[in-house]
């Protein structure tokens, strides 16, 4: 087992607000992790500076070895998958689907900029398959409905095949159906023998896939609970994550929670 996340006192702040507050946490290579909290927890900060995008005020990041500030980023971010809407806001509207996954590779969106060698076009049409969107490979990212870009976004992730796999609300916006069947997609790739290592946000319990080990629980940029997700997933950690009487149950592996009556 090796460690592929190191957050160890780690602070963001802007003018007179803590996005992240005195944070640590680690996630090692076998483990796959969901961060849970309420809108402004700070969680797509914290999937910022563990894809290598922003630097924190303080504190120290090591990713897959390597210690954050002392690399180049643009060497640790090809290692490294992340999904999110401010990925998905640079995929130009005109691109196609296999481009846009298959740019990845490259480093840039728009694949005017690059030809491609035919075992990056392979693996994109792999990716596709295993996304579930290889009838769209023609069609325009901009076309696409919000699951449809959710799953391109996933297989663009990766692209580059990461150790380290980020998704931001992967399940945002989705209808029922829409919901089960990418979380059915998550599940295959969190069960996976050779999956990357992943982090999964969500503010949704009932979002979270099979497959998922570990929990990570953030209210006002701060860490609630961390560890086993059997052992941190109680209605206690809930509670004091959301501010509210929770009760959760576990069926056949996914999550539910509702308030107490
Ligand atoms: N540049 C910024 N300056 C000040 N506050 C910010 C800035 N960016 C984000 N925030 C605030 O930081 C908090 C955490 O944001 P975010 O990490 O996006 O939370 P989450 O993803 O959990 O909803 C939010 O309250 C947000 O409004
Ligand atoms: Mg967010």
């Amino acid at each position: 087992m090796s460690t592929v996340i190191t957050v160890s006192d780690v602070t963001v702040r802007r003018g007179n607000s803590f996005l992240l507050d005195h944070v640590s946490w680690q996630a090692d290579d076998q483990q796959r992790w969901v961060v849970i909290g309420p809108n402004g927890a700070g969680k797509t900060t914290l999937m910022q500076v563990i894809s290598a995008r922003m630097f924190p005020t303080s504190g120290e990041v090591w990713l897959l070895g390597e210690r954050l500030g002392r690399i180049d980023v643009f060497e640790l971010r090809p290692r490294i998958g992340l999904a999110s809407s401010a990925v998905e806001g640079q995929i130009p509207a005109d691109e196609t689907v296999r481009d846009a996954v298959i740019s990845a590779a490259y480093a840039v969106f728009g694949r005017w900029r690059e030809s491609y060698a035919d075992v990056d076009v392979a693996r994109a049409e792999t990716l596709m398959a295993q996304a579930r969107v290889e009838h769209l490979a023609g069609r325009r990212f901009g076309s696409l409905s919000v699951g449809e870009r959710q799953r391109v976004q996933i297989a663009r992730a990766l692209m580059t095949d990461p150790e380290l796999l980020i998704l931001d609300e992967p399940t945002a916006g989705l209808d029922l159906a829409g919901r089960e069947s990418l979380l059915a997609t998550l599940s295959d790739l969190a069960l996976g023998q050779s999956s990357p290592t992943s982090v999964m946000v969500t503010h949704h319990v009932e979002e979270i896939p099979l497959g998922v080990t570990h929990g990570l629980f953030l209210k006002q940029g701060r860490v609630v609970a961390m560890g086993a997700l059997g052992d941190v997933m109680t209605a206690e950690v809930l509670s004091r994550t959301f501010d509210m009487a929770l009760r959760v149950d576990e069926i056949e592996g996914r999550w539910r929670a509702q308030a107490v009556r």
